[in-house]
Formats: C-alpha cells, sequence, structure tokens
C-alpha cells in the first residue's frame, strides 16, 4: 500500500510518500520520497523553538513539502491508501497544523487516517531501509528488544516485546538527554541548534581534562537524572570560564563523555537482565556519533545484535511516521471516517 506520512511535532515540516508491504510478518518499505523543511533560520534568534512561530511556519510549508513529496514520488494522491500524521507528544501549536491538513486530506480524498505517537515513529525509524540500499526486509529485527529513545524531550528505556507492546522500564528524572547537550552549546555560545554542534566539536577534543560527573550511572534502576550534569557545567564555566572557553574541544568531549557513557551503562544493564534478541538506538540524538560507536560495541560485547537508523533517519521525518502508520494501520484497520476521530495530545505518553 502507499502511504502519506506527515510530521509535524516540533520545528521541522515533514512529508513522505512510502510503499509498504508484507504485514507483521514480513513488513518492507521503500521510502519513495523523505522531504523535511527545517525551521532553523526562524527560531535561531531566540536561541530556541518559539512555538507560535514554529506554528505560523509550519502552515506556510505544510501544503508545499505535501505537493513536492507526491511529485517527487510519482505517486498520484488517488493512489494514496493511507494518511498517517503525528498526533503527540510535541508542542501543541505545532502538531495541530500537521493534524488538521491530514484530517482535511482524509476527508477530501475518502482515505483511512492514523495519528501516530511520535516516540513510536522514532523507534520505527530502525525499520527503514539503507537509503543506499532502497528497499530491506527487516526479518532480521527480533523482538523482544530493548531501545533507548533520546531526542530532545525524551529520554527512556523501553522494553518492546512485540509490535505495539511496550513497557517504560527507564526514564529520565529530570531533563533529556538532548536538552542537556542544547542548554551546554548555549552557555557556551555555540548557535542554534547546539546539540549536533557541540557533538562536532567534542569529537575533536580529549575527554579526560575536564572532569564532569555521570549522573547515576550505578543507581540500581534504569532510570536517569540530568539536571545535576547541567548544574556540574554551569558551575565549572562560571569558576573557570576562560579554561573553559579556550578548551572547548576537551570540555565539549567530556561533556559528551558523560552522557554517553551514562547512557550506554544503563542500556548494558537492561540487556543483561531482560536478554532481548535485539537493542535499538532511536531519536534526535542517535545521531550522536559516540553514542552510535559505544552501544554498537557494548552490544556486541553481550553478543546482542544492534540496530540504529541511518542518519537521514535519526531526527524528526515523516517517514518513520509512516511505518509506525503501517504497524497501528495493520492492527486497527481504519475505515474512511477515521479522521474525525483523530485528536492532538501535546503530551501523549507511549
Ligand atoms: O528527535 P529530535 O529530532 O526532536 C525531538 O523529538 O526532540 O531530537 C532533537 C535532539 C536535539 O536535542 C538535538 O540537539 C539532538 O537531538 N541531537 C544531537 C545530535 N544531533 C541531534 N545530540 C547530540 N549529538 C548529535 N549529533
Ligand atoms: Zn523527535
Amino acid at each position: 500500500m502507499y502511504i502519506l506520512g506527515i510530521e509535524t511535532s516540533c520545528d521541522d515540516t515533514a512529508a513522505a510518500v512510502m510503499k509498504a508491504e508484507g504485514g507483521f510478518k514480513k513488513p518492507r518499505f521503500l521510502v519513495l520520497s523523505n522531504l523535511s523543511y527545517s525551521q532553523v533560520a526562524t527560531h535561531r534568534k531566540f536561541g530556541g523553538v518559539v512555538p507560535n512561530l514554529a506554528s505560523r511556519d509550519h502552515l506556510k510549508k505544510i501544503i508545499p513539502t505535501i505537493k513536492a513529496a507526491l511529485s517527487i514520488s510519482e505517486i498520484d494522491n488517488k493512489k494514496i491508501d493511507l494518511i498517517t500524521v503525528t498526533k503527540g507528544p510535541g508542542l501543541a501549536p505545532s502538531l495541530l497544523v500537521g493534524i488538521n491538513t491530514a484530517r482535511a486530506l482524509a476527508y477530501a480524498w475518502q482515505k483511512p487516517m492514523i495519528g501516530v505517537n511520535h516516540i513510536e515513529g522514532h523507534i520505527y525509524s530502525n525499520w527503514l531501509p539503507a537509503t543506499n540500499n532502497k528497499r530491506r526486509t527487516t526479518s532480521d529485527i527480533k523482538f523482544p528488544a530493548i531501545i533507548l529513545i533520546v531526542s530532545g524531550g525524551h529520554t527512556e528505556l523501553v522494553f518492546m516485546k512485540n509490535y505495539g507492546k511496550y513497557k517504560i522500564i527507564g526514564r529520565t528524572r529530570d531533563d533529556a538527554a538532548g536538552e542537556t547537550f542544547d542548554k551546554t552549546a548555549r552557555l557556551l555560545g555555540l548557535p542554534f541548534p547546539g546539540g549536533p554542534r557541540l557533538a562536532k566539536i567534542a569529537d575533536t577534543g580529549n575527554p579526560l581534562k575536564f572532569i564532569l560527573p555521570k549522573p547515576m550511572i550505578d543507581s540500581k534502576d534504569y532510570d536517569f537524572s540530568f539536571s545535576g550534569l547541567k548544574t556540574a557545567v554551569l558551575y565549572e564555566f562560571q569558576k573557570n570560564k576562560k579554561i573553559v572557553l579556550n578548551n572547548l574541544p576537551d570540555f565539549s568531549a567530556t561533556l559528551q563523555k558523560s552522557i554517553v557513557d551514562v547512557l550506554v551503562a544503563k542500556t548494558m544493564k537492561a540487556a543483561k537482565n531482560y536478554r532481548p534478541k535485539a537493542i535499538m538506538l532511536a531519536g534526535g540524538v542517535a545521531a550522536n556519533k559516540s553514542l552510535r560507536k559505544n552501544l554498537k560495541e557494548a552490544s556486541g560485547l553481550l553478543k546482542t545484535p544492534f540496530l540504529v537508523p541511518e542518519m537521514t533517519y535519526t531526527t524528526d521525518n515523516a517517514a518513520m511516521i509512516a511505518v509506525a502508520g503501517y504497524f497501528n494501520y495493520l492492527a486497527k484497520k481504519p475505515d474512511y471516517n477515521s479522521w474525525k476521530k483523530i485528536e492532538m495530545n501535546a503530551n501523549l505518553n507511549l
């Protein structure tokens, strides 16, 4: 079947067209188009995403983005079988633009519609084929799986028993990992979006030149806490501003190592106790090279297959929403009136 995916939960206006087949037994996906319009230029001067400006930009770009995605895919809208859209969690003014556009299209085209949980979308980015190998069968994905979800707003360890069966076994008690990257970057004067910039600088530094804490690394549960690390960064910066700024790569590398070490330690602790058949990484911070490398090595030591999305699919995109929508469609079989029931939920849980 052909699926249109739409994602507007934060500051990317994204649309994708995908061919999905094989059902739960042998799912296969072919990404025919995957477009994203970034609002970085709008938010840069504010140092962060401004929800009402995000909403206004989504409104401007959503129809051109969907039109372009359809045109690149060479799939006429009459051939689209399912419309999928992110319904939460995210910024309410942003989510509403995607949802209302999707509802209008589902009504006008008389197509079934699925509202997708954004976090579930990130999980399913692991099912997307590598872009240089357009079609990948996903029979190598086995359950149960342990999934580390790390984004700007979420840091969660999930035990996934099967399609649609999630148990959150650990989560951050305060800040998310991505937020810690972003806020430190802002403190250090790096331009928005700071997280990926800080990571790039970190890759050239020595992580042993400064000392920063690794909060909760030895705690008995699977929870995280990054606010103490953020405070330690602030104190170090206030105390030794000149030294920190003159050694930005080393300071960034130390911060990155603190975050990555905690994330890897907790994921491995979960893997040792739950004995999953796969370990997966998902969310925007999955783009972090050091995290990818260290989690892969640690999974290898446990002889557990490690899956991570292609770089293109780590940050917010509509292809992952289409995949999640496909599995939800198989389970729920929505009809042509389903658009009436889709509601936004900015605080939606997995
Ligand atoms: O999943 P995502 O695109 O949006 C949310 O749903 O939050 O994640 C964005 C987060 C931001 O905090 C960003 O700084 C972080 O992912 N991020 C990175 C890297 N690339 C993106 N953090 C560390 N290293 C990176 N290379
Ligand atoms: Zn996201």
